[in-house]
């Protein structure tokens, strides 16, 4: 069953141009945009996917974003893993319910978010973050999302472990399922990651340059090649399509490079 808009919900209305808006709905308030007013008493009680006019007349639509929405228009404090990126994530770090799952750093809380719902209800994610500012965006971020987009499925996320720590400094946690590292020197975690990942687990790293990956892949190499082993190394390119009528082609602008993502295998390999 659909539920109605309530009053305190985040919601999106879309204009007849595709253009979207965020905004949490709040009784005898006003939206004001390029294309008229609307009032938010005119969406509250409504169903999602519902129409409603602006005060010039224009056709919105309302709906409830999703979790690739919100971060897109989130607040930021650091770099965020992009939507295309933290979906390969999810799956080659094998990221499944009941997990326990310990990433570095949390940044805008981005990953945290697809991490909690991916776990689910009996799962566990611990980020470890060592700047205040950041800690502070991200359990912001991460609160509004769960707690004010209906949609977001905060009955069914896993519980949020937050720790104002240096990774580098060390991990107190053992027998972790995964390891995601999205910070600029991940080899400085290496020794503390082996001690703390279970036989079998996942190190997932993220990283912008291919200078980090090979001085990544070269510590794993030289150093660990007892304990990790290399199960891959990707990039991804996420290109949009247009299609106005008889014209059919990618759309001009992308966001060409993001990162690359390395994972690995922690087990018993012999040297
Ligand atoms: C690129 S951001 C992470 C973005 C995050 N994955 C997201 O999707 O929003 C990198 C973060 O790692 C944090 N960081 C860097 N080195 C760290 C360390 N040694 N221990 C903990 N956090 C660290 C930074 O402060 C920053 O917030």
């Amino acid at each position: 069953m659909i539920k109605p808009l309530t009053e305190g919900e985040l919601v999106q209305v879309i204009d007849t141009r595709g253009k979207r808006y965020q905004l949490v709905l709040k009784a005898r308030s006003s939206f004001s945009f390029s294309r008229g007013t609307i009032l938010h008493d005119d969406l509250i009680g409504v169903e999602e996917g519902s129409v409603i006019r602006s005060s010039s007349g224009e056709r919105l639509v309302v709906l409830r974003p999703t979790l690739a929405e919100y971060i897109a228009k989130m607040r930021k404090g650091s770099q965020i893993i992009y939507p295309k990126d933290i979906a390969a994530i999810l799956m080659l770090a094998d990221i499944f319910p009941g997990a326990t799952v310990l990433e570095a750093g949390i940044g805008s809380g981005a990953l945290t978010m697809a991490l909690l719902r991916a776990v689910g209800r009996a799962g566990r994610v611990i980020s470890y973050e060592r700047r205040t500012d950041f800690l502070e965006i991200a359990r912001s971020n991460i609160e509004l999302f769960f707690g004010r987009v209906k949609s977001a499925g905060s009955e069914g996320s896993g519980e949020l472990i937050v720790k104002e720590q240096d990774v580098y400094g060390g991990i107190e946690e053992k027998e972790l399922d995964r390891v995601l590292l999205d910070l600029p020197e991940p080899w400085r975690a290496l020794k503390h990651v082996e001690a703390s990942l279970r036989n079998g687990g996942i190190l997932l790293c993220y990283n912008p340059t291919v200078l980090q990956i090979y001085k990544l892949s070269r510590h794993l190499e030289l150093k660990y090649d007892r304990s990790f082993r290399v199960m891959g190394i990707y990039e991804l390119s996420m290109r949009g399509w247009e299609i106005k009528g008889r014209s059919m082609r990618p759309e001009q602008r992308m966001i060409a490079h993001t990162g690359f993502i390395i994972v690995v295998r922690k087990g018993s390999f012999t040297a």
